[in-house]
């Protein structure tokens, strides 16, 4: 469990990125949180596996305060894959790079390759293992990111902005990941822009703005018609199913079947 308690972040400028964030993350929660750009989520997330450190308030990660545990610790509780993958690839062989984190956990020898062939094959980078991850395109580093925390097996998972920069193929292979990590009972939280991604592929939705949570609860709720115009506050547009939804008294998570029908009827 993650218990966010009155944190506020301020940078070494100056900035205030986070003011007084209460947030309660139960393990299993699948949680996506949103917001503009600079509202304080990827500082928030930061939080999550002490890469940064309250400047007021405290994070609670299993009832201790993160800040009296080591990175180390922490690490093996929540991976975290950056917003930006070029700030955690370091390695010059993909393979090297996803086996880093197991092989700190202590994983060895047969364990640290299971673990590794499995991070690869689930995000479809098997036969990229032996490349220079410079070598690769924008969107497979951000897979090749994803990889390397997926490896470490850790309870909790932290994607900041998984699907940026992916096709449809890539898009697809982030809500398979997101939804066997949940099936198997793992806490998964992901920041991002795409609000389909966002209604179909988590619980619960967390809405920031300006260092603040300001909205918290299941899509439906959330993408509700009522705070319609709170999201634009934060530059969020509803996704359109919700739209479409709100118009013909579906509610705001309707299926993409009971949206067919309503608009065609059951014979298209
Ligand atoms: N290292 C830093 N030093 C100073 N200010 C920072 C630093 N990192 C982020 N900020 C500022 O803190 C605020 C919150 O930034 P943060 O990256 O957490 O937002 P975000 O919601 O993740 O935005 P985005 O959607 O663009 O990724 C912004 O004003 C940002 O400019
Ligand atoms: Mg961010």
């Amino acid at each position: 469990m993650i218990d966010v308690q009155g944190v506020s972040h301020v940078y070494p400028d100056g900035t205030r990125a986070l003011d007084r964030v209460d947030l309660l993350i139960p393990d299993g929660d699948r949680l996506a949180i949103i917001g503009q750009n600079g509202s304080g989520k990827s500082t928030l997330v930061r939080h999550f596996n002490g890469l940064l450190r309250p400047t007021e308030g405290r994070v609670l990660l299993d009832g201790r305060p993160t800040a009296d545990r080591r990175v180390a610790a922490l690490a093996a509780r929540v991976g975290l894959a950056f917003q930006d993958p070029d700030r955690q690839i370091f390695a010059g062989r993909v393979r090297t790079e996803v086996a880093f984190g197991p092989r700190n956990l202590g994983l060895r020898g047969a364990a640290l390759e299971t673990a590794v062939s499995g991070a690869l094959a689930s995000v479809g980078l098997v036969e990229q293992a032996e490349r220079n991850p410079y070598d690769l395109g924008f969107s497979s580093r951000k897979l090749l990111a994803l990889a390397s925390v997926l490896a470490m097996g850790t309870p909790t998972v932290v994607f900041d902005e998984p699907t940026t920069g992916q096709d449809l193929r890539g898009a697809e292979r982030i809500q398979a990941i997101v939804a066997e990590l949940a099936a198997a009972g793992r806490t998964v939280i992901a920041i991002s822009h795409d609000m389909r991604f966002v209604a179909e592929s988590f619980a619960r939705v967390v809405v920031m703005r300006a260092g603040r949570v300001i909205l918290d609860g299941t899509p439906a709720e959330v993408f509700a018609e009522a705070n319609w115009e709170e999201l634009a506050g934060t530059y969020v547009e509803p996704p359109l199913a919700a739209r479409i939804g709100a118009r013909l008294g579906l509610g705001s998570t309707p299926t993409d079947g009971a949206l067919i029908e309503a608009l065609v009827g059951r014979s298209a």
